[in-house]
């Protein structure tokens, strides 16, 4: 298939030659600049940078002095910036680079790879951009723009579509990847700005871009954080009479699946041991317990992993409804994720998540 981003290379460079800003660690190629330049501009943005990179680079103008500096004055001048994990990675960095490289410069993205608080992005824009490597350097501004241009709906918060992506960058990058590089970078943070902010009246790829033609430029991209869940295991019991009743109890009104009615059910794995203590505990004489099965039930905020076992009875405890197969499926409203273990066939088994509408 047609890689789309071919068409924007050219237009994006010449671009970038005459709207490039001019920017302190744009004077030179100097990996050193580049590199404390990438590490402030990770969470900071470029107004903030430019003046704490101008001090910096004064008081520490190379790898030897970065190596060297005691720690309290390397923090003082990163005072404000924030993340400082980013400067005493710096340091180490340094350290490392005299330590085992006579303090030159690492100038492969692999050998970059390896210094601390240097990820793929970094290593590749230092790479492309100080030492002409043909490596892409990806950030959430390249991510927004690659996402508009090829009208990609896709969630760039998961791995494989930032690889994706990537990969169609490689494929038209030029000989300058340093430039087209920087120059999407640029575009990201000063044309294809996001959300609604996009000023696509400015942009020299509206001629190439999906989003623009589409009029959706705002909703990309598109960026979809994964929920925390809980995990929680629990153990369902399934307490059936020898005439085939089975013990039901009612949830609180209030929290998760509220007013519902269930099968007994307890948090953690249970041994049998367990179980029939537990059965005891209730009021009951156990005959015999047999595993059932495992399940799993994924809630908004929760995640069940359950295990079931049947667990007869001769003498039914008063606590529990108790009630046969064909009163439970007609009469009592059963949650979604104890139906595995209900003794009836699921005729209204998982279409998915949330398919019986019970939303928790
Ligand atoms: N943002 C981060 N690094 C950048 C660079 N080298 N050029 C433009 N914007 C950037």
């Amino acid at each position: 298939m047609e890689n789309q981003l071919q068409k924007i290379v050219n237009p994006l460079l010449a671009w970038y030659d005459t709207h490039r800003r001019a920017l302190p660690w744009r004077i030179d190629r100097d990996p050193y600049h580049v590199w404390v330049s990438e590490i402030m501009l990770q969470q900071t943005r470029v107004e903030a940078v430019v003046k704490y990179y101008t001090r910096f680079i004064r008081t520490l103008p190379d790898v030897r002095s970065l190596s060297e500096v005691p720690e309290d004055r390397l923090l003082k001048l990163w005072e404000g910036l924030g993340y400082y994990s980013r400067a005493r990675n710096l340091k180490k960095a340094a350290e490392m680079m005299v330590r085992d490289g006579g303090g030159v410069f690492p100038d492969t993205f692999d050998s970059l790879r390896k210094l601390p608080g240097v990820g793929e992005y970094t290593a590749g824009a230092i790479a492309s951009i100080c030492f002409h490597e043909k490596v892409t350097a990806v950030d959430g501004n390249v991510l927004r723009v690659v996402s508009r241009v090829t009208g990609s709906r896709e969630n760039v918060l998961l791995p494989a579509v930032r690889r994706r992506m990537e990969s169609l960058l490689l494929q038209v990058l030029p000989d300058d990847a340093g430039s087209f590089n920087e120059a999407l970078m640029e575009l990201g943070e000063t044309v294809c700005l996001p959300g609604s902010a996009a000023q696509c009246g400015e942009c020299p790829l509206r001629g190439n871009c999906t989003a623009f033609r589409d009029g959706i430029a705002a909703e990309l991209p598109v960026r979809v954080k994964k929920t925390q869940r809980r995990q929680e295991q629990r153990t369902v019991f399934l307490l059936m009479t020898e005439d085939g009743r089975i013990a039901v109890e009612k949830r609180p009104d209030t929290g998760l699946l509220a007013g519902m009615y269930q099968l007994p059910n307890v948090e953690g794995f249970l041994t049998e041991e367990e179980i029939r203590v537990a059965a005891e505990t209730w009021g009951m004489q156990v005959l015999d317990i047999a595993f059932l099965k495992e399940a799993r039930h994924v809630f908004t905020h929760l995640d069940w992993l359950m295990k079931g076992y049947r667990v007869r009875v001769a003498r039914p405890a008063g606590a529990f409804l108790w009630v046969t197969p064909a009163q439970l499926r007609e009469q009592y409203a059963l949650p979604t994720a104890l139906k595995p273990f209900a003794p009836f066939p699921t005729a209204w088994k998982k279409r998915g998540r949330h398919s019986s509408g019970e939303q928790e």
